[in-house]
């Protein structure tokens, strides 16, 4: 027995080949691409996947998995093109309200990776809300908030940052919150370039309908948004003290290209990242808040930042003003984006989308010029920090003025040099960390404005040495009622001379 084995071995294994074979086909067929979708929404998981807050006591504690579960699943309804008032086809509102509502996806039917990531685009443009948390039905069917938000249209005169929801004959809506409100940007020809540095001028279009507002109203949302009353001198405490005009100019004060989202603020406004080449990024946020070891913290942050987060406990505080108890008591809260969820099925359709979006081709090409930026590069020392295939060493620097606690040195990447730029968002906000990540400096030649606050408009102005002057007038975000302010930091190739400058940068916009 054991010689014939010896000898006709290879056909024993035939049928365990042909067996293993179609047992991974039967696999195919049986268990559906998708179905090992993770939970994202695990107390354990969601115990430690961001980092503290900048003062530890103050760290956000999020709902628990018990009570995202219980939140209904969000129903995707067809959506419509919303028209600036001048360009709208004519009986298009009418229409609009004789149609009845039709649910857009069928999560049934996602069975490939393709029908994942194209379900993915389709969520990516879904307004998550239709209270009007940023801007109102009545703001985009008037000319004068066009005129004053000063609000870049898409081709045909489309206002592509917002959709008509239909939830039922006559019931219309607009849809705010989508991802692409914030990260779509509308391209000089007037074609739609998604996942990159978007270009709504979001605190603007939200000022105009603040304007209508009373008094109380305008500061209870501003407190909503942006109170962190623990940070030292608590600014936003101090901005709530003001005259309304005073608030409503500190919005309009914040530049396309950043936004003062929910547990920021709109006195250090966050730059909107791009989000093409987010996967390999390491953290999420200026100040590196989320973790991003795999696609379930990704799903993590999506379900996290649709206003979850205005459900997270900080010590005591509460945004909304609510407590452990009113939270988890399993009863709905109406407050725009945290009535209802999307389910891992959509997270996931969504993450993989965002990690599939490919930047444009790049018009810059290498030359003599970028090959002598690229020598400067390494010379300067930025592939320090910036190091490539990334250009980012995916690392998180200490802003000035934080102490790094001990044990962060074992938990997080961390490169022990602060390079000196505004400290107020990681330092005051809701999301502070205490550091600044390393941006990623692909695709420098379709974004800008520049740094974490958007400061700085233009490549020229981050390698230009007048900025760190009290008397430098800030080419972006400069600030309600500021006229000049140093932007200081990040003193890199400062010193270089015009000509090495000039192939520094077009090395920097071939990326
Ligand atoms: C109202 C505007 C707005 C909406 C809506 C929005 N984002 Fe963002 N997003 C931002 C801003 C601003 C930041 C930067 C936040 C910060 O650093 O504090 C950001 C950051 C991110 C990041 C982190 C990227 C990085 O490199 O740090 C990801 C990922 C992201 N958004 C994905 C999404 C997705 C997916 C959606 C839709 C589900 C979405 N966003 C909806 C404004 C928005
Ligand atoms: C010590 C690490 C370090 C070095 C060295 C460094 N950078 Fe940076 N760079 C950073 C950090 C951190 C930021 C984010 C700062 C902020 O926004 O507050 C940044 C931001 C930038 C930005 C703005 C990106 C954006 O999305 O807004 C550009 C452009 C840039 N760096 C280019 C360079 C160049 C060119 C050099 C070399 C001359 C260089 N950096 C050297 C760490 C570094």
């Amino acid at each position: 027995m054991s010689t014939l084995f010896r000898r006709y071995w290879v056909l024993f294994l035939f049928p365990i080949l042909v067996a293993g074979i179609s047992i991974d086909g039967i696999q195919k067929w049986v268990i559906q691409y998708g179905s090992d979708i993770p939970k994202v929404w695990t107390d354990e998981a969601i115990k430690d996947w961001e980092l503290p807050n900048f003062n530890p006591e103050f760290s956000a504690k999020p709902v628990s998995a018990a009570f995202y579960y219980n939140l209904p699943e969000r129903v995707i309804y067809k959506t419509y093109t919303v028209y600036h008032p001048d360009h709208e086809p004519e009986g298009y509102w009418d229409w609009l309200h004789s149609i009845d509502a039709e649910i857009e996806l069928d999560e049934s039917k996602l069975l490939t990776e393709e029908d994942f990531v194209k379900a993915g685009e389709l969520l990516f443009d879904y307004p998550i809300d239709s209270l009007g948390a940023i801007i109102s039905k009545e703001n985009v069917r008037d000319v004068g908030f066009y005129e004053y938000s000063e609000m870049p249209l898409s081709k045909d005169g489309i206002m592509p940052f917002a959709r008509w929801i239909v939830t039922g004959k006559g019931k219309v809506y607009l849809g705010n919150l989508s991802c692409g409100m914030c990260h779509t940007k509308v391209m000089p020809d007037g074609s739609l370039l998604k996942g990159a540095q978007g270009s709504f001028p979001g605190d603007k279009a939200f000022a105009y309908g603040l304007q209508k507002a009373p008094e109380n109203d305008v500061k209870a949302v501003s407190g909503f948004l942006f109170s962190s009353p623990w940070a030292e001198g608590d600014p936003h405490g101090e901005l709530l003290s003001k005259k309304k005009q005073d608030i409503l100019d500190a919005y309009a004060a914040v530049p396309t290209g950043a936004f003062g989202r929910q547990g920021t603020s709109i006195l250090f406004p966050p730059q909107i990242p791009d989000l093409i080449g987010v996967k390999d990024r390491k953290y999420l946020d200026h100040g590196g808040l989320g973790q991003h070891r795999n696609i379930e913290d990704l799903m993590r942050y999506i379900a996290m930042n649709q206003s979850l987060d205005f459900l997270n406990m900080y010590g005591s505080f509460n945004p909304l003003g609510l407590n452990d108890e009113v939270i988890n008591s399993g009863k709905p809260i109406m407050f725009p984006g945290t009535y209802d969820r999307h389910s891992d099925k959509q997270l996931y359709a969504l993450a993989k989308y965002v990690y599939s979006i490919k930047a444009p081709e790049n018009p810059n090409k290498p030359s003599q010029l970028t090959e002598k930026g690229k020598v400067i590069f390494a010379e300067q020392g930025c592939v320090t920090c910036h190091t490539p295939p990334y250009y980012t060493n995916n690392k998180l620097t200490p802003a000035d003025g934080f102490e790094i606690p001990e044990e962060h040195y074992d938990k997080y990447d961390i490169f022990d040099i602060s390079v000196g730029t505004d400290p107020g968002y990681t330092t005051k906000t809701r999301r502070g960390t205490g550091y600044y990540k390393v941006p990623s400096l692909r695709g420098l030649w379709y974004r800008g404005p520049f740094f974490h606050d958007a400061s700085l408009a233009k490549l020229e102005d981050v390698l230009d040495p007048k900025r760190l002057e009290s008397e430098y007038v800030p080419t972006a975000f400069i600030g309600a009622g500021i006229k000049n302010r140093a932007v200081s930091g990040h003193e890199f190739g400062l010193e270089l001379d015009p000509e090495d400058k000039k192939a520094l940068i077009a090395f920097l916009k071939t990326l």
